[in-house]
């Protein structure tokens, strides 16, 4: 494979000025409890059967392995003071164990048995509807059978390789 480090390096640049919201996946069941940070979750349609979601996983996470196993998964969208708990779902906070990882978060069990954050923003409980593994990353396609809204609406956001918070621009003039 030919890999032009200059376009991947442009495109990592254009794409770090894309500022998402961070949203932490975590799955339970037969395949055990695992949960990674992810920018990648995406709203796919809201008007299907159920709603359905999407989310991009590196094939080399145990993440992705276990919802596929599992079959359920819950996409946790951080609200704007969860960055430790981002740290530590991304591995930056020494608890490179999954199961580490949940004892140091707040979490109950949803209806599909699947963790929700304590505190999350919005928790999207799902199944998995499909997935395709595209070159290094599972995109997993969740349809939604649950959310859970806490009080505060306001996400976390990453951009430019950092956390920041959404601001309100004044109307133009
Ligand atoms: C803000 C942020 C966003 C991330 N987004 C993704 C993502 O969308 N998909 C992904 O596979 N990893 C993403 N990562 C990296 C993972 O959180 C994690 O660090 C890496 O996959 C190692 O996974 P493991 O600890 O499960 O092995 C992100 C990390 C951070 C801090």
């Amino acid at each position: 494979m030919i890999i032009d480090t200059d376009l991947r390096s442009r495109f990592l640049e254009g794409m770090s000025r894309a500022a998402t919201f961070v949203a932490v996946a975590t799955t339970d069941g037969e395949a055990g409890r695992y949960g990674v940070t992810i920018s990648s979750l995406t709203s796919v349609s809201a008007d299907g059967d159920h709603p359905s979601l999407l989310a991009c996983i590196h094939h080399l996470s145990p993440v992705a392995p276990a919802i596929l196993r599992n079959r359920a998964f819950c996409a946790n969208l951080l609200q704007e003071d969860q960055q430790q708990l981002s740290d530590l779902f991304a591995g930056r906070a020494g608890a490179g164990e999954h199961a580490a990882r949940f004892e140091r978060a707040d979490w109950i069990a949803g209806e599909l048995g699947q963790p929700m954050l304590t505190g999350a923003t919005a928790a999207f409980e799902c199944r998995v509807a499909t997935s395709v593994l595209w070159e290094t990353h599972h995109i997993i396609v969740g349809r939604v059978m649950g959310v859970k809204l806490s009080e505060s609406p306001a996400a976390l956001l990453y951009g430019q390789r950092a956390y920041r918070r959404a601001v309100h621009l004044p109307a133009p003039e």
